[in-house]
């Protein structure tokens, strides 16, 4: 009787490969899973991977009840050993999420790095490495940022107003490209940079002489740009005897929300929505981070990019700002749009799906109106796409952050207030749909205006001055950069 059963498992068990293969070979050919033996191989999988289970495990518990009169505590000890292997895997998975989450996508994808610990393991021990400004109730600082596309300077005062600053884009140059090009982009900020800084201290009626502190983006980041800002940075800090400050670029992004809003005290939650990152934090306080939820995939400003590229919309300064204007024009209801993570009973995100899903609905809308691609729909099909991914990116974003806020509210009461930060904060419709969010929960909502979200040199000076009211700054003659820079856990 037993040799029906293996003749017929080995069966299953070799189509079961065989139909693997060719499905890695369609998918190798970019062909689809709709293909007919594909859609074949998935539907009488689980069918025959239930029959040779079923099958093996009686083979085993044969083999037990001869070897074993006490069958049945073998299976219950197998049992419990499966669990307990079962639970370790969980854990050990949990474990390897943790680690990844705390990480941002894009640049920090599982690898270990140099945390960000500027008041060490407890917190409080903040050390002036290059000395203090002078006069501590009023200094000036002079802030370098090139953690990217583009090279920004600006000068802030200890009480937050901005007296001057310079922006150079390099939209222009990574617009031919698609996407951001980091030899280009390291060439064009050594180009801008001196210039740059020139015409932030001119329009701040300032020198380098005159200024109290440098404080400059380090990480995380494209490492050769770092190196240009930081390099020059240290240099003017050592030539002109100045405290410096190596600043991280994702505190500096949810410090705006402290310049912006002065009441803003700690602790406050955190949306940080950008192009390499997408997390919710408890803001605790300098260097005191913990994260709620990380994105598993990709950051919502890439998808943004790519439904822009999809569309053939400009992605030069960054695809959202046009998938924004275009949206303006459609109907987010008319393509049918999937909600990443709706089972996921966690604060993390998911974009990847979403990405292939208005890919698809384009592709599919192409055919239908018999057009070679997405790229030559009628600007109306268009501003639907636009419209309809917008809205369930936005959609998603509520989902996990209303999450993120009941479990807050249920943990630390002093935690009322949202900042809403990162390039992607510019975005009206998300802000918008946000502050209504949070008005309903009582909430108070604080973003910067559109302009100080995207990256600019007045960060990097405003969270320079944060670190040395706190008495904390780097060694200049000793600084690196990071591309991978996550917040140390504890
Ligand atoms: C049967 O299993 C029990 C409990 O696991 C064990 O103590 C015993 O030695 C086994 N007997 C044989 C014959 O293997
Ligand atoms: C971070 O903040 C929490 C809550 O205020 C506090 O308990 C903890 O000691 C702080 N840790 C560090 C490293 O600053």
């Amino acid at each position: 009787m037993n040799w029906k059963f293996l003749v017929m498992s080995s069966v299953f068990a070799g189509t079961t490969v065989t139909l693997g293969r060719l499905n890695n070979r369609f998918l190798r050919n970019g062909l689809t899973c709709q293909n007919f033996l594909a859609r074949a191989f998935v539907t009488h999988l689980p069918v025959s991977q239930n029959i040779v289970r079923r099958q093996r495990h009686s083979i085993n518990t044969r083999l037990f009840s001869t070897t074993n009169s006490t069958s049945s505590t073998r299976t219950d000890a197998d049992r419990l050993e499966k669990q307990k292997q079962k639970a370790a895997k969980a854990a050990a998975a949990k474990e390897r999420r943790r680690k990844f989450i705390g990480l941002a996508k894009a640049v920090d994808r599982g690898q270990f790095a140099t945390t960000y610990q500027p008041g060490g393991p407890t917190g409080d021990m903040f050390e002036a490495k290059s000395g203090l400004p002078p006069r501590k109730d009023d200094f000036i600082v002079l802030g370098i940022e090139s953690s990217c596309d583009d090279t920004g300077a600006a000068v802030v005062r200890s009480d937050g107003v901005i007296l001057g600053e310079a922006l150079a884009s390099q939209s222009h140059i990574h617009e031919e490209w698609g996407g951001v090009v980091p030899g280009l982009a390291k060439t064009a900020h050594e180009e801008a940079l001196d210039r740059v800084i020139q015409t932030a201290l001119d329009e701040a009626g300032t020198t380098l002489h005159d200024v109290d502190a440098i404080g400059v983006t380090v990480g995380p980041g494209l490492e050769i740009c770092l190196r240009v800002g930081a390099q020059r940075a240290c240099e003017l800090a050592q030539e002109y005897n100045k405290p410096f400050v190596g600043i991280h670029h994702l505190e500096a992004h949810i410090m705006m929300a402290r310049l912006e809003n002065r009441e803003l005290e700690w602790p406050f939650l955190s949306l940080l929505v950008s192009g390499g990152h997408c997390q919710i934090l408890s803001c605790h306080g300098v260097g005191n981070y913990s994260i709620l939820g990380g994105t598993l995939d990709d950051s919502l400003g890439e998808c943004f990019d790519k439904t822009a590229r999809l569309l053939g919309l400009p992605v030069g300064g960054g695809g959202g700002p046009a998938v924004e204007a275009l949206a303006k024009e459609g109907d987010p209801t008319a393509i049918p749009l999937t909600i990443p993570l709706l089972k996921r009973k966690d604060c993390d995100f998911s974009y990847a799906g979403l990405k292939t899903n208005v890919r698809r609905a384009a592709e599919q809308l192409a055919m239908e109106r018999g057009v070679e691609s997405a790229l030559e729909l009628s600007r109306q099909d268009k501003a639907n796409i636009a419209a309809s991914f917008q809205n369930i990116a936005i959609v998603h974003l509520e989902q996990r952050l209303e999450r993120a806020m009941t479990l807050v509210e249920k943990q630390d009461k002093a935690i009322r207030t949202l900042a809403l930060v990162g390039g992607v904060a510019a975005n009206q419709e998300l802000r918008s749909r946000l502050n209504v969010l949070c008005e309903a929960r009582g909430w108070t909502m604080v973003v910067p205006p559109p302009r100080l979200c995207t990256d600019q040199g007045a960060m990097a000076a405003w969270a320079a001055i944060e670190r040395l009211k706190l008495g904390s700054s780097d060694d200049p003659s000793n600084q690196e950069v990071y591309a991978r820079y996550p917040f140390s856990m504890a």
